[in-house]
Protein backbone atom coordinates (compact mmCIF):
# COMPACT_ATOMS: atom_id res chain seq x y z
CA UNK A 1 0.00 0.00 0.00
CA UNK A 2 1.40 3.40 -0.80
CA UNK A 3 1.66 6.23 1.70
CA UNK A 4 -1.28 8.13 0.28
CA UNK A 5 -3.57 5.17 0.57
CA UNK A 6 -2.35 4.45 4.08
CA UNK A 7 -2.94 8.07 5.04
CA UNK A 8 -6.44 8.02 3.60
CA UNK A 9 -7.18 4.92 5.63
CA UNK A 10 -6.14 6.75 8.80
CA UNK A 11 -2.64 5.34 9.00
CA UNK A 12 0.58 7.28 8.62
CA UNK A 13 3.42 6.09 6.41
CA UNK A 14 4.80 3.91 9.21
CA UNK A 15 1.56 2.06 9.56
CA UNK A 16 0.69 3.58 12.91
CA UNK A 17 -2.87 4.61 13.55
CA UNK A 18 -3.37 8.35 13.27
CA UNK A 19 -5.94 10.44 15.05
CA UNK A 20 -9.12 10.26 13.00
CA UNK A 21 -9.75 13.16 10.69
CA UNK A 22 -12.08 15.52 12.48
CA UNK A 23 -15.23 16.75 10.76
CA UNK A 24 -13.85 20.30 10.85
CA UNK A 25 -11.33 19.22 8.18
CA UNK A 26 -14.19 19.62 5.74
CA UNK A 27 -14.79 23.24 6.66
CA UNK A 28 -11.15 24.37 6.54
CA UNK A 29 -10.84 24.84 2.78
CA UNK A 30 -10.02 22.22 0.16
CA UNK A 31 -6.20 22.53 0.12
CA UNK A 32 -5.72 22.34 3.90
CA UNK A 33 -8.35 19.64 4.14
CA UNK A 34 -6.56 17.52 1.55
CA UNK A 35 -3.17 18.15 3.15
CA UNK A 36 -4.61 17.08 6.44
CA UNK A 37 -6.20 14.02 4.90
CA UNK A 38 -2.97 12.84 3.35
CA UNK A 39 -0.94 13.92 6.35
CA UNK A 40 1.56 16.25 4.70
CA UNK A 41 0.74 19.26 6.82
CA UNK A 42 3.89 20.45 8.53
CA UNK A 43 4.22 21.25 12.21
CA UNK A 44 6.04 24.51 11.65
CA UNK A 45 3.58 27.19 12.71
CA UNK A 46 4.60 27.42 16.38
CA UNK A 47 8.34 27.88 15.95
CA UNK A 48 10.80 30.53 17.10
CA UNK A 49 13.13 32.08 14.58
CA UNK A 50 15.48 30.26 14.36
CA UNK A 51 13.46 27.34 15.65
CA UNK A 52 15.93 26.48 18.44
CA UNK A 53 16.02 29.98 19.92
CA UNK A 54 14.77 29.71 23.51
CA UNK A 55 15.09 33.38 24.43
CA UNK A 56 11.36 34.12 24.13
CA UNK A 57 9.72 30.92 25.24
CA UNK A 58 6.34 31.31 26.95
CA UNK A 59 6.72 31.43 30.72
CA UNK A 60 4.05 31.88 33.42
CA UNK A 61 1.57 33.37 30.98
CA UNK A 62 -1.20 32.53 33.43
CA UNK A 63 -0.64 32.96 37.15
CA UNK A 64 -2.49 31.83 40.26
CA UNK A 65 -4.47 35.05 40.57
CA UNK A 66 -5.74 34.94 36.97
CA UNK A 67 -5.62 31.32 35.84
CA UNK A 68 -6.64 30.08 32.41
CA UNK A 69 -9.76 27.95 32.04
CA UNK A 70 -9.04 24.93 29.90
CA UNK A 71 -11.48 22.21 28.94
CA UNK A 72 -11.00 18.47 29.19
CA UNK A 73 -11.31 16.71 25.84
CA UNK A 74 -10.57 13.16 26.97
CA UNK A 75 -9.43 11.08 29.93
CA UNK A 76 -8.07 7.60 29.31
CA UNK A 77 -6.62 4.98 31.62
CA UNK A 78 -3.41 3.97 29.86
CA UNK A 79 -2.13 1.09 31.98
CA UNK A 80 -3.10 -2.57 31.97
CA UNK A 81 -5.07 -4.46 34.62
CA UNK A 82 -1.99 -5.63 36.56
CA UNK A 83 -0.44 -2.14 36.78
CA UNK A 84 0.56 -0.73 40.12
CA UNK A 85 -1.80 2.20 40.51
CA UNK A 86 -3.69 4.04 37.83
CA UNK A 87 -2.21 6.42 35.29
CA UNK A 88 -4.33 8.52 32.93
CA UNK A 89 -3.72 10.38 29.70
CA UNK A 90 -5.69 13.61 29.83
CA UNK A 91 -6.10 15.86 26.81
CA UNK A 92 -6.98 19.47 27.58
CA UNK A 93 -8.04 22.12 25.11
CA UNK A 94 -6.37 25.49 25.51
CA UNK A 95 -7.47 26.81 22.17
CA UNK A 96 -4.00 28.12 21.31
CA UNK A 97 -4.14 30.60 24.19
CA UNK A 98 -1.67 28.82 26.43
CA UNK A 99 1.26 27.89 24.21
CA UNK A 100 4.23 26.04 25.69
CA UNK A 101 7.43 24.29 24.72
CA UNK A 102 8.27 20.63 25.10
CA UNK A 103 9.56 19.94 28.61
CA UNK A 104 7.43 22.60 30.33
CA UNK A 105 4.69 22.02 32.88
CA UNK A 106 1.22 23.34 33.49
CA UNK A 107 -0.22 24.06 36.90
CA UNK A 108 -3.69 22.77 37.77
CA UNK A 109 -5.73 24.32 40.57
CA UNK A 110 -8.20 21.69 41.78
CA UNK A 111 -11.60 23.02 42.83
CA UNK A 112 -12.53 23.08 46.49
CA UNK A 113 -11.13 24.19 49.79
CA UNK A 114 -8.19 22.74 51.63
CA UNK A 115 -9.68 21.69 54.99
CA UNK A 116 -6.26 22.11 56.63
CA UNK A 117 -6.22 25.89 56.18
CA UNK A 118 -9.68 26.83 54.92
CA UNK A 119 -8.17 28.32 51.75
CA UNK A 120 -8.82 27.32 48.15
CA UNK A 121 -6.79 24.29 47.07
CA UNK A 122 -3.33 25.17 45.85
CA UNK A 123 -1.81 24.58 42.43
CA UNK A 124 -0.14 21.27 41.47
CA UNK A 125 2.32 20.99 38.60
CA UNK A 126 2.11 18.45 35.77
CA UNK A 127 4.68 17.96 33.03
CA UNK A 128 3.12 18.38 29.63
CA UNK A 129 3.18 15.08 27.76
CA UNK A 130 2.47 16.34 24.25
CA UNK A 131 4.52 18.52 21.98
CA UNK A 132 3.59 22.18 21.57
CA UNK A 133 1.37 21.11 18.65
CA UNK A 134 -0.70 18.79 20.85
CA UNK A 135 -1.61 15.25 19.92
CA UNK A 136 -4.01 16.49 17.25
CA UNK A 137 -1.25 18.78 15.93
CA UNK A 138 -3.46 21.85 15.89
CA UNK A 139 -1.48 23.73 18.54
CA UNK A 140 -4.67 24.01 20.57
CA UNK A 141 -4.43 21.11 22.98
CA UNK A 142 -2.03 19.71 25.56
CA UNK A 143 -1.78 16.26 27.11
CA UNK A 144 -1.03 15.43 30.73
CA UNK A 145 0.01 12.05 32.08
CA UNK A 146 -1.30 11.81 35.62
CA UNK A 147 -1.00 9.09 38.21
CA UNK A 148 -3.71 8.93 40.83
CA UNK A 149 -2.18 9.52 44.23
CA UNK A 150 -3.68 7.08 46.70
CA UNK A 151 -3.03 6.61 50.35
CA UNK A 152 -2.46 3.19 51.80
CA UNK A 153 -2.69 2.94 55.55
CA UNK A 154 0.61 1.41 56.70
CA UNK A 155 -1.10 -0.44 59.54
CA UNK A 156 -4.09 -2.00 57.78
CA UNK A 157 -2.48 -2.08 54.31
CA UNK A 158 -5.80 -0.77 52.98
CA UNK A 159 -6.49 2.24 50.85
CA UNK A 160 -7.91 5.19 52.75
CA UNK A 161 -10.01 7.22 50.29
CA UNK A 162 -10.22 10.13 52.75
CA UNK A 163 -6.51 10.71 52.22
CA UNK A 164 -6.29 10.30 48.46
CA UNK A 165 -4.48 12.99 46.44
CA UNK A 166 -6.74 15.94 45.65
CA UNK A 167 -5.61 17.10 42.24
CA UNK A 168 -4.57 13.83 40.60
CA UNK A 169 -7.91 12.24 41.49
CA UNK A 170 -9.79 15.33 40.33
CA UNK A 171 -8.00 15.09 36.97
CA UNK A 172 -8.36 11.33 36.52
CA UNK A 173 -12.06 11.51 37.45
CA UNK A 174 -12.76 14.38 35.03
CA UNK A 175 -14.96 13.82 32.03
CA UNK A 176 -14.95 15.60 28.65
CA UNK A 177 -16.19 19.18 28.91
CA UNK A 178 -14.97 19.62 32.49
CA UNK A 179 -13.39 23.05 33.00
CA UNK A 180 -9.93 23.14 34.51
CA UNK A 181 -8.22 26.12 36.18
CA UNK A 182 -4.66 26.22 34.93
CA UNK A 183 -1.44 28.20 35.41
CA UNK A 184 1.79 28.32 33.47
CA UNK A 185 3.40 27.13 31.36
CA UNK A 186 6.37 26.89 33.71
CA UNK A 187 9.87 25.49 33.82
CA UNK A 188 13.00 25.80 31.71
CA UNK A 189 14.98 22.92 33.18
CA UNK A 190 13.69 20.25 30.80
CA UNK A 191 13.91 22.04 27.48
CA UNK A 192 15.56 20.27 24.54
CA UNK A 193 18.88 21.53 23.20
CA UNK A 194 17.94 22.02 19.56
CA UNK A 195 20.70 24.36 18.44
CA UNK A 196 23.06 21.48 17.64
CA UNK A 197 20.92 18.80 15.96
CA UNK A 198 23.66 16.21 16.50
CA UNK A 199 23.20 16.30 20.27
CA UNK A 200 22.43 12.95 21.87
CA UNK A 201 19.65 12.88 24.44
CA UNK A 202 19.56 10.40 27.31
CA UNK A 203 16.11 10.47 28.89
CA UNK A 204 15.62 8.64 32.17
CA UNK A 205 12.09 8.32 33.56
CA UNK A 206 10.26 6.55 36.32
CA UNK A 207 6.49 6.35 35.90
CA UNK A 208 4.86 9.63 34.88
CA UNK A 209 8.36 11.05 34.51
CA UNK A 210 7.87 9.86 30.94
CA UNK A 211 5.66 12.90 30.26
CA UNK A 212 8.21 15.47 29.03
CA UNK A 213 9.98 12.87 26.87
CA UNK A 214 6.76 12.09 25.05
CA UNK A 215 6.78 15.71 23.92
CA UNK A 216 10.43 15.39 22.82
CA UNK A 217 9.83 12.16 20.94
CA UNK A 218 6.75 13.42 19.14
CA UNK A 219 8.65 16.55 18.13
CA UNK A 220 11.67 14.61 16.85
CA UNK A 221 10.12 11.44 15.44
CA UNK A 222 6.41 11.87 14.83
CA UNK A 223 5.78 15.42 13.70
CA UNK A 224 7.10 17.26 10.69
CA UNK A 225 8.92 19.95 12.65
CA UNK A 226 12.13 21.79 11.73
CA UNK A 227 13.68 20.06 14.75
CA UNK A 228 12.75 16.64 13.32
CA UNK A 229 14.08 17.51 9.88
CA UNK A 230 17.43 18.54 11.35
CA UNK A 231 17.88 15.86 14.02
CA UNK A 232 20.90 13.61 13.55
CA UNK A 233 21.60 12.61 17.13
CA UNK A 234 20.40 9.67 19.13
CA UNK A 235 17.56 9.95 21.63
CA UNK A 236 17.71 7.17 24.21
CA UNK A 237 14.76 6.54 26.48
CA UNK A 238 15.03 4.62 29.75
CA UNK A 239 11.70 3.96 31.47
CA UNK A 240 11.37 2.32 34.85
CA UNK A 241 8.02 0.97 36.07
CA UNK A 242 6.91 -2.03 38.16
CA UNK A 243 5.71 -4.40 35.44
CA UNK A 244 4.79 -4.52 31.77
CA UNK A 245 1.16 -3.60 32.50
CA UNK A 246 2.49 -0.36 34.00
CA UNK A 247 4.41 0.68 30.86
CA UNK A 248 3.34 4.04 29.50
CA UNK A 249 2.86 4.73 25.78
CA UNK A 250 4.77 1.56 24.83
CA UNK A 251 3.09 1.38 21.39
CA UNK A 252 4.37 4.86 20.60
CA UNK A 253 7.96 4.04 21.55
CA UNK A 254 7.81 0.82 19.51
CA UNK A 255 6.60 2.83 16.51
CA UNK A 256 9.43 5.37 16.92
CA UNK A 257 11.92 2.50 17.11
CA UNK A 258 10.60 0.95 13.92
CA UNK A 259 10.68 4.28 12.06
CA UNK A 260 14.03 5.55 13.37
CA UNK A 261 16.06 2.51 14.45
CA UNK A 262 19.35 4.41 14.56
CA UNK A 263 18.08 7.67 16.10
CA UNK A 264 15.80 6.27 18.77
CA UNK A 265 16.70 3.75 21.42
CA UNK A 266 14.58 2.26 24.17
CA UNK A 267 15.30 0.38 27.39
CA UNK A 268 12.90 -0.65 30.11
CA UNK A 269 13.51 -1.49 33.75
CA UNK A 270 10.63 -3.57 35.08
CA UNK A 271 11.36 -3.89 38.77
CA UNK A 272 8.91 -6.73 39.45
CA UNK A 273 9.56 -8.70 36.27
CA UNK A 274 13.29 -8.41 35.63
CA UNK A 275 16.34 -9.07 37.74
CA UNK A 276 19.53 -7.06 37.85
CA UNK A 277 23.00 -8.60 37.56
CA UNK A 278 23.05 -9.74 41.18
CA UNK A 279 19.54 -11.17 41.08
CA UNK A 280 17.86 -8.21 42.82
CA UNK A 281 14.95 -6.23 41.41
CA UNK A 282 15.72 -4.34 38.22
CA UNK A 283 15.50 -0.68 39.14
CA UNK A 284 16.12 2.17 36.75
CA UNK A 285 19.71 2.72 37.96
CA UNK A 286 20.52 -0.95 37.29
CA UNK A 287 19.31 -0.68 33.70
CA UNK A 288 21.24 2.55 33.12
CA UNK A 289 24.33 0.96 34.69
CA UNK A 290 24.28 -1.82 32.08
CA UNK A 291 25.17 0.86 29.54
CA UNK A 292 27.36 2.99 31.81
CA UNK A 293 30.37 2.97 29.45
CA UNK A 294 28.31 4.18 26.51
CA UNK A 295 26.57 6.77 28.62
CA UNK A 296 29.81 8.19 29.99
CA UNK A 297 31.18 8.34 26.44
CA UNK A 298 28.05 10.12 25.21
CA UNK A 299 28.24 12.65 28.04
CA UNK A 300 31.88 13.26 27.20
CA UNK A 301 30.69 13.92 23.66
CA UNK A 302 28.16 16.57 24.76
CA UNK A 303 25.03 14.47 25.29
CA UNK A 304 22.29 15.95 27.46
CA UNK A 305 21.00 13.72 30.23
CA UNK A 306 17.50 14.09 31.70
CA UNK A 307 15.88 12.65 34.82
CA UNK A 308 12.19 12.92 35.53
CA UNK A 309 9.84 11.13 37.89
CA UNK A 310 9.68 10.45 41.59
CA UNK A 311 12.29 12.08 43.81
CA UNK A 312 13.17 8.67 45.17
CA UNK A 313 14.89 7.72 41.92
CA UNK A 314 17.80 10.12 42.32
CA UNK A 315 19.72 8.64 45.28
CA UNK A 316 20.03 5.27 43.51
CA UNK A 317 21.05 6.97 40.27
CA UNK A 318 23.64 9.18 41.97
CA UNK A 319 25.10 6.29 43.96
CA UNK A 320 25.42 4.25 40.76
CA UNK A 321 27.04 7.08 38.77
CA UNK A 322 29.49 7.78 41.60
CA UNK A 323 30.48 4.13 41.70
CA UNK A 324 30.90 3.89 37.91
CA UNK A 325 32.89 7.14 37.79
CA UNK A 326 35.17 5.89 40.56
CA UNK A 327 35.85 2.67 38.62
CA UNK A 328 36.93 4.86 35.71
CA UNK A 329 39.15 7.03 37.88
CA UNK A 330 36.83 10.01 37.44
CA UNK A 331 35.64 12.26 40.24
CA UNK A 332 31.84 12.26 39.91
CA UNK A 333 31.63 15.47 41.89
CA UNK A 334 33.80 17.29 39.35
CA UNK A 335 32.15 15.60 36.38
CA UNK A 336 28.69 16.59 37.60
CA UNK A 337 29.82 20.19 38.14
CA UNK A 338 31.09 20.26 34.57
CA UNK A 339 27.87 18.73 33.16
CA UNK A 340 25.77 21.26 35.05
CA UNK A 341 27.94 24.15 33.90
CA UNK A 342 27.57 23.01 30.29
CA UNK A 343 23.78 22.71 30.65
CA UNK A 344 23.99 18.96 29.93
CA UNK A 345 22.30 17.90 33.18
CA UNK A 346 18.52 18.20 33.59
CA UNK A 347 16.65 17.00 36.66
CA UNK A 348 12.96 17.43 37.41
CA UNK A 349 11.79 15.13 40.15
CA UNK A 350 8.83 15.41 42.52
C1 LIG B 1 7.59 19.91 38.18
C2 LIG B 1 6.59 18.85 38.54
C3 LIG B 1 6.06 18.05 37.56
C4 LIG B 1 5.13 17.06 37.87
N1 LIG B 1 4.64 16.28 36.89
C5 LIG B 1 3.75 15.30 37.16
C6 LIG B 1 3.23 14.47 36.13
O1 LIG B 1 3.58 14.62 34.94
N2 LIG B 1 2.34 13.50 36.48
C7 LIG B 1 1.95 13.31 37.78
O2 LIG B 1 1.12 12.41 38.02
N3 LIG B 1 2.44 14.08 38.78
C8 LIG B 1 3.31 15.08 38.50
N4 LIG B 1 3.79 15.87 39.52
C9 LIG B 1 3.26 15.67 40.89
C10 LIG B 1 1.97 16.49 41.07
O3 LIG B 1 2.28 17.87 41.05
C11 LIG B 1 1.25 16.22 42.40
O4 LIG B 1 2.17 16.39 43.44
C12 LIG B 1 0.64 14.84 42.49
O5 LIG B 1 -0.33 14.64 41.45
C13 LIG B 1 -0.09 14.65 43.83
O6 LIG B 1 -1.00 15.70 43.98
P1 LIG B 1 -2.45 15.44 44.59
O7 LIG B 1 -3.14 16.77 44.69
O8 LIG B 1 -3.15 14.36 43.88
O9 LIG B 1 -2.12 14.93 46.04
P2 LIG B 1 -2.15 15.78 47.39
O10 LIG B 1 -3.56 16.03 47.78
O11 LIG B 1 -1.25 16.96 47.24
O12 LIG B 1 -1.51 14.75 48.41
C14 LIG B 1 -0.14 14.39 48.30
C15 LIG B 1 0.05 12.99 48.87
O13 LIG B 1 -0.28 12.98 50.25
C16 LIG B 1 -1.17 11.89 50.53
N5 LIG B 1 -2.04 12.33 51.66
C17 LIG B 1 -3.16 13.07 51.65
N6 LIG B 1 -3.65 13.23 52.88
C18 LIG B 1 -2.84 12.59 53.72
C19 LIG B 1 -2.79 12.40 55.13
N7 LIG B 1 -3.72 12.93 55.94
N8 LIG B 1 -1.76 11.68 55.65
C20 LIG B 1 -0.82 11.15 54.86
N9 LIG B 1 -0.80 11.30 53.51
C21 LIG B 1 -1.79 12.01 52.96
C22 LIG B 1 -1.94 11.69 49.26
O14 LIG B 1 -2.47 10.39 49.14
C23 LIG B 1 -0.87 11.95 48.21
O15 LIG B 1 -0.12 10.78 47.94
C24 LIG B 1 4.73 16.86 39.22
C25 LIG B 1 5.29 17.68 40.22
C26 LIG B 1 6.19 18.65 39.89
C27 LIG B 1 6.76 19.51 40.99
C1 LIG C 1 20.85 -5.30 42.19
O1 LIG C 1 19.99 -5.52 43.27
C2 LIG C 1 20.63 -5.72 44.52
C3 LIG C 1 19.55 -6.10 45.55
O2 LIG C 1 18.53 -5.14 45.57
C4 LIG C 1 21.40 -4.46 44.90
O3 LIG C 1 22.08 -4.65 46.14
C5 LIG C 1 22.41 -4.14 43.79
O4 LIG C 1 23.05 -2.91 44.08
C6 LIG C 1 21.67 -4.03 42.47
N1 LIG C 1 22.55 -3.67 41.36
C7 LIG C 1 23.50 -4.45 40.81
C8 LIG C 1 24.19 -3.92 39.63
O5 LIG C 1 23.79 -5.52 41.26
Amino acid sequence: MNALLLALCGFNAHGALRAPVRPSAVSMGPIRAIKRLIGIQKQNFLEANPYWDQSNIPLNTFKNKAPFTGKVLSVKRIVGPAATGETCDIVIKHGGKMPFWEGQSYGVIPPGINPKNGKPNSVRLYSIASSRYGDDMTGKTATLCVRRATYVDPETGKEDPAKKGVCSNFLCDSTPGREISMTGPSGKVMLMPEKDPKTDLIMVATGTGIAPYRGFIRRLFVEKTPAAAAYEGQAWLFLGVANSDSLLYDDEWQAAKRSFPSNFRLDYALSREQNNKSGGKMYIQDKVEEYADEIFAKLENGAHMYFCGLKGMMPGITEMLERVAQSKGISWEEKLEELKKNGQWHVEVY
